[in-house]
């Protein structure tokens, strides 16, 4: 599939994305609350997560909520997708950071090391 074509069909699911999630994926919220769960870190740790094709930013919020200290960037193809992100994340400040690109062709490391860079004191 082409990258406007990825774009167009996920721009257009951003509105029911976890609906549709919930039908289409056996245990969604069980799956994701264990992705969360199999973070090998203790709660108070620094951590820095790249959240690669982000969608509206479920799994981004997750960490965000779970681990105080955590910086996210939330990368993905449709800006749709990344406008719903923002929204939910933005209670969290500059601890999230939402970037537009492709991950098979854009560098995806770079903002996160930029991020980490702008918080170095
Ligand atoms: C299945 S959803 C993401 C799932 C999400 N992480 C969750 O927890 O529900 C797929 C997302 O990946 C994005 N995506 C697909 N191909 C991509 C690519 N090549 N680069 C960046 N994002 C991509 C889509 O725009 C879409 O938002």
């Amino acid at each position: 599939m082409k990258r406007a074509q990825v774009e167009e069909h996920f721009r257009v699911q951003v509105d029911k994305y976890e609906e549709l999630m919930r039908r289409i994926v056996p245990e969604y919220d069980l799956q994701t609350a264990l992705l969360i769960d199999l973070i090998p870190f203790r709660k108070s740790a620094p951590i820095r997560v790249l959240d690669l094709g982000s969608g509206p930013g479920t799994l981004s919020e997750l960490v965000l909520e779970r681990y105080r200290r955590s910086e996210v960037v939330a990368f993905d193809l449709t800006e749709e997708m990344l406008d719903a992100a923002r929204e939910r994340c933005q209670s969290f400040g500059a601890r999230f950071l939402a970037v537009e690109g492709d991950f098979e062709t854009d560098d995806f490391g770079a903002p996160a090391i930029a991020m980490a860079e702008r918080h170095r004191v």
